[in-house]
């Protein structure tokens, strides 16, 4: 094909996906939308430019306006967070975790984290199913115990073993709390001194509640013994895709240095401007933000419970957070139920059940969806919207109605939801593709 047709063809499919994106129903319980300000700094020069180093220890010339605003951030992190220091360096959450393995841990030690079946992220996953805990930074992967009902790590399993792994002298060097089906507070206060007491250093992975302990109704992990807090800054936090390490001053020198120079040459500086527009719009409106999505996910949770989904943690409401996650075995496997909710315009997740492998099921085709509503509540939807979401679903899934004509009812229905709530400015709609040629 010539470069001019593949040109043309690239822009053509971006500005379709933007279309699209107008008039779907996003519930991918990883993403977000920015707003209007943060998208201006995403396309700025910024993203032109390095600035490797610290702000006033820079490699490169040229970093005059990057420095106040890399300076900005961390203010502004640090507010968000009551964090001593913070690292804004670190481009994506996958790479904060990394900066903390380096900082914190030599290849071999024992790492304890949840398994993927159990909520898990692949950055705390073993060698042998090639996570980056094990296959980049040569952690021996342990797992904490997963209490299955409560959907939440069970304490006393833990410890007992953590008991085991020092009777045998193999203590765990690092704990990683945290996981991406996330829907209740991890327990850091009733075992983060299990962990100190041996000398393990306590990590938390808050890629996707960053934006909820923002806004204060989650936990706040640094008050309850965490040593370090590892975020993305684009899931619940509604910023552009890029992470943050959150720590104490005594662990400064070691995160700074494992980040750069050993994770990061440039930053990617456009979204560091974009995190710090995000970060003013969440000490603003992050109250009423984070409040709305978890109601909006409990709303969520009873409107499927009440159409015959078996959404699970029933007993505690579903979810303290932004995620729920649904057992379909009954309706069919995740793997086809999210490609058929695809075709209607609905946009979910397959994901694992904690049980799934036990039980033979494949993450291609597993047992469970995950669904998430920081997006949804961001462009302005609220608790009468999520039974309405609930009964597309179900005509989707239970009634087993085309999809052509539910794709055109979404369609409808998405029309007054088209621009981004809580920021400062609002007056570009969510998904307008930005031309500048
Ligand atoms: C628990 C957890 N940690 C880390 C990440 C990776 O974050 P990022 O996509 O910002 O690299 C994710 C991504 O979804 C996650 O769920």
């Amino acid at each position: 094909m010539p470069a001019r047709e593949s040109y043309n063809q690239t822009l053509n499919l971006l500005q379709e996906h933007h279309r699209w994106f107008q008039k779907n129903i996003p519930l991918i319980a990883s993403e977000n939308v920015s707003s209007p300000a943060v998208r201006e700094a995403l396309a700025s020069d910024f993203g032109h430019r390095y600035a490797e180093g610290w702000p006033g220890e820079r490699v490169y010339a040229g970093c005059t306006y990057i420095d106040q605003v890399e300076l900005l951030c961390i203010d502004l992190m640090k507010k968000l967070y009551n964090a001593e220091f913070v690292d804004v360096r670190p481009i994506s959450g996958v790479v904060a975790n990394l900066v903390t393995y380096t900082a914190f841990t030599e290849p071999g030690d024992i790492m304890m984290a949840l398994s993927i079946p159990c909520g898990g992220h692949i950055t705390t996953g073993k060698r042998r199913l090639g996570g980056t805990a094990g296959a980049v930074s040569g952690l021996d992967v342990r797992y904490l115990a997963l209490d299955y009902k409560e959907l939440n790590i069970d304490i006393d399993k833990t410890k007992g073993r953590v008991r085991k792994l020092v009777d045998a002298g193999t203590p765990p060097k690092l704990v990683m709390f945290g996981a991406s089906v996330f829907p209740f507070p991890h327990p850091v206060k009733e075992l983060a001194e299990t962990f100190h007491d041996i000398g393990a250093i306590v990590g938390y992975d808050a890629a996707h509640v960053a934006g909820l302990i923002a806004g204060g109704i989650f936990q706040d992990p640094l008050r309850e013994g965490a040593d370090f807090v590892n975020l993305s800054t684009h899931k619940t936090l509604f910023g552009p895709q890029h992470g943050t390490v959150l720590s104490w001053s005594k662990y400064a020198d070691r995160i700074k240095r494992a980040t750069f120079p050993g994770m990061v040459s440039n930053h990617h500086l456009h979204a560091l401007a974009g995190v710090t527009i995000a970060c003013t719009e969440m000490l603003e409106f992050g109250g009423d933000y984070t409040r709305q999505v978890v109601k909006n996910a409990r709303a969520l949770a009873q409107a499927l419970h009440e159409r015959g989904f078996k959404v699970l943690a029933e007993h505690k409401g579903f979810t303290e957070s932004h995620v729920i996650l649904i057992d379909v075995t009954q309706q069919g496997d995740g793997g086809t139920i999210e490609e058929t909710l695809e075709r209607a315009n609905i946009i979910i997740n397959r994901n694992l059940l904690p049980w799934d492998i036990k039980e033979g099921r494949h993450f291609m085709h597993p047992g469970g969806i995950r669904l998430g509503t920081s997006e949804v509540t961001r462009i302005g939807m609220k608790e009468s919207e999520m039974i309405e979401i609930a009964e597309f679903i179900s005509r989707v899934v239970v009634d087993k109605e085309g999809v052509s004509k539910v794709k055109e009812d979404v369609a409808e229905f998405r029309k007054d939801f088209q621009r981004v709530h809580y920021c400062f400015e609002e007056a570009a709609e969510a998904y307008k593709y930005i031309r500048m040629r």
